[in-house]
């Protein structure tokens, strides 16, 4: 990947995949623009990054859910940057609760952030990749999507289910236009907010029960498969799904 390909990442400025992401990205010498639906953080993580890499990086506050921000922020991006070359859709909401008493702004606002929002963001970046005659999308999904189990709450395991079907037929319309689209679906992947809602028993328990590698995840595993995924080395790989999960749940 040379210099100056425009990558558009969103909830780029949380404490896990996404900034993991954008960082590896940046080192691979993209020009990297910061969505987060938090404006403060998304301006003070692109600070950060040009000020370790020595040159600017934009940020826009953009909230996935919103589909004329996506809009918005996808022209202006286009327009400013000279296109959208890459786009990851990281963003991602969940809240565990059983079917039979969901509340239903819980299924809506899952379906919105997980689903609906990677829809927007491709609807709105594709034109602009079409125009260009070439892209790269990874959406970012779920082992949740493949497991039976209630561990993540159907509401999230159905939008991440969603997001693989959703990637295959972009694959599958985009090819021709010089555009690859593909998903990567992480097991446990460890950050500090899940520290806040998880108790030491459940990763201790990941780590024993489940993962064959002997760990849990890290958010830097995840962003070097993406940034194979948008790089000239799989231009032969679309309308995939790539497990990250320490052998959790290993998919053919
Ligand atoms: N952490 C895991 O164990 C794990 C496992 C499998 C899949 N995933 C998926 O990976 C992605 C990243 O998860 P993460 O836990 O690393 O979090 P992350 O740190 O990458 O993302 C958190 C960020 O998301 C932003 N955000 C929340 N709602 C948003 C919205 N509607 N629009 C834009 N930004 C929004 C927040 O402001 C925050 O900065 C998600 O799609 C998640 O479902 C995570």
């Amino acid at each position: 990947m040379t210099a100056h390909k425009v990558a558009i990442v969103t909830a780029a400025a949380g404490a896990g995949i996404g900034a993991a992401i954008a960082r590896r990205l940046a080192d691979d010498g993209l020009d990297v623009v910061i969505t987060d639906a938090h404006e403060r953080r998304a301006g003070e993580f692109a600070e950060a990054l040009a000020s370790e890499h020595g040159r600017h990086f934009a940020s826009a506050q953009l909230d996935v859910t919103d589909a004329n921000a996506v809009a918005e922020v996808m022209d202006r991006v286009a327009a400013e940057r000279g296109g959208i070359h890459v786009l990851v859709n990281n963003a991602g909401w969940s809240k565990i609760e059983p079917v039979a008493e969901m509340d239903l702004e819980t299924w809506r606002r899952c379906l919105d952030v997980d689903l609906n929002g990677t829809f927007y963001c491709m609807r709105f970046a594709l034109p602009h990749m079409i125009t260009a005659g070439r892209g790269a999308i990874v959406n970012i999904s779920s082992i949740a999507a493949w497991e039976m189990t209630a561990e993540h709450g159907a509401a999230y395991s159905a939008a991440k289910a969603g997001v693989m079907a959703l990637t295959r037929v972009a694959a599958a319309e985009n090819g021709r236009h010089g555009i690859r689209v593909n998903a990567v679906a992480p097991g446990l992947i460890y950050n500090d907010f899940l520290k806040k809602i998880y108790p030491p028993e459940f990763f201790s328990g990941y780590v024993e029960n489940r993962s064959v590698v002997g760990r849990v995840g890290h958010p830097d595993d995840v962003a070097s498969l993406v940034s194979f995924l948008v790089g000239p080395q799989s231009g032969y790989i679309t309308g995939e799904v790539y497990g990250v999960s320490g052998g959790v749940h290993p998919h053919a």
